[in-house]
């Protein structure tokens, strides 16, 4: 086969118990049925260098840095600090946005976001973090994929939907928002996948004001979600976020009547729906231990903004201004 990475041409006629048409002698549904159109782990290229003048956070070095406690309720000094970041993290997005096109690699959007992140003062914040230490400056996501994608030498192809995930850290705290971008021609379904992403996203912001109890995000999302026949992903949720990437607040998108806990004004968090075509269940976490996809191979479509929580309803941190 040619490509490392997504395998295709298969005759239509041939049955799950066939003779794979690879010459393998297994049966085509223990073969080549399994990966066909599905995408594959590639090569992950080295980690990037940021330079000595930007400020990083603790992980940066490889520090294991267990979460700290951080008040919900930020300080209007920190507000005016994540306000900065959000609005670059929106400006690195749309950058890579505009480059994702048939024939780039993840790799490259990967390069995008690195530079545009440290020509702007800030370090890429998922460099480092976790564990496994995440080994690229951004989460690329595609198709099947549901989350923390990490990019690579696949090139993307004509029809993917690609979720881009960006997070910055600049003056001490983080902005994080992704969005998924159409990768030339794609199917009717994908691109209904991905606006019904995009509405569930808006019509949770619109429930954010003091006061709202936090499940009326997920009942927000689930109920749009439901009415378009798309399940909701339960495995990650949305997450506080500020001087830490993610906080001990967890914001589901899912409806759970128990969730009564009320939002505050000053409150930051983010709201980051993934929505699938199939079923909702996530299958085993890759070997790489981060790229998680739909157990079904259904395809999956997330988009995220950081909120904060004002007198009288949300001021999306992220967005383009
Ligand atoms: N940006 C992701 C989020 O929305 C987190 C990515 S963690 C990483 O929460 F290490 F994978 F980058
Ligand atoms: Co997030
Ligand atoms: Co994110």
């Amino acid at each position: 086969m040619s490509g490392t990475t997504t395998t295709t041409g298969a005759p239509r006629a041939l049955h799950s118990n066939d003779p794979c048409w690879c010459g393998s002698g297994r049966k085509y549904k223990r073969c080549h049925k399994m990966t066909e159109g599905k995408v594959l782990p590639g090569r992950v290229g080295p980690m990037r260098t940021v330079p000595d003048h930007i400020a990083k956070p603790p992980y940066a070095d490889g520090t294991r840095v267990p979460r700290q406690p951080e008040a919900a309720v930020k300080s209007p000094e920190i507000i005016e600090r994540m306000r900065t970041a959000g609005r670059l993290a929106g400006e690195i997005l749309a950058e890579a946005g505009a480059a994702v096109a048939p024939g780039v690699t993840t790799d490259e959007i990967d390069r995008v976001v690195h530079e545009a992140t440290i020509a702007r003062g800030g370090y890429p914040s998922p460099l480092n973090y976790g564990r496994p230490p995440y080994p690229k400056s951004v989460c690329t996501s595609v198709n099947e994929v549901v989350c923390h994608g990490i990019p690579d030498d696949r090139p993307l192809a004509d029809g993917d939907i690609v979720n881009v995930d960006v997070t910055i850290y600049i003056g001490g705290v983080h902005g994080d928002t992704n969005a998924t971008f159409l990768c030339g021609d794609v199917d009717p379904l994908s691109r209904k996948l991905v606006e019904v992403t995009r509405e569930c996203l808006d019509r949770a912001i619109a429930t954010v004001r003091p006061g709202a109890a936090f499940n009326l995000i997920g009942k927000a999302i689930e109920d749009h979600a439901h009415a378009n026949g798309f399940g909701v992903v339960r495995d990650f949720v949305g997450h506080g976020i500020g001087e830490q990437f993610h906080t001990d607040l967890h914001i589901p998108h899912y409806y759970d009547p128990r969730y009564t806990l009320e939002m505050e004004e000053g409150m930051t968090f983010t709201i980051e729906p993934m929505i699938t075509a199939g079923g909702w269940h996530i299958g085993k976490i890759w070997d790489d231990g981060w790229t998680a996809v739909t157990a079904d191979g259904s395809r999956t479509a997330q988009f995220e903004h950081t909120i904060l929580v004002t007198a009288s309803g949300a001021e999306v941190l992220t967005a383009l201004r």
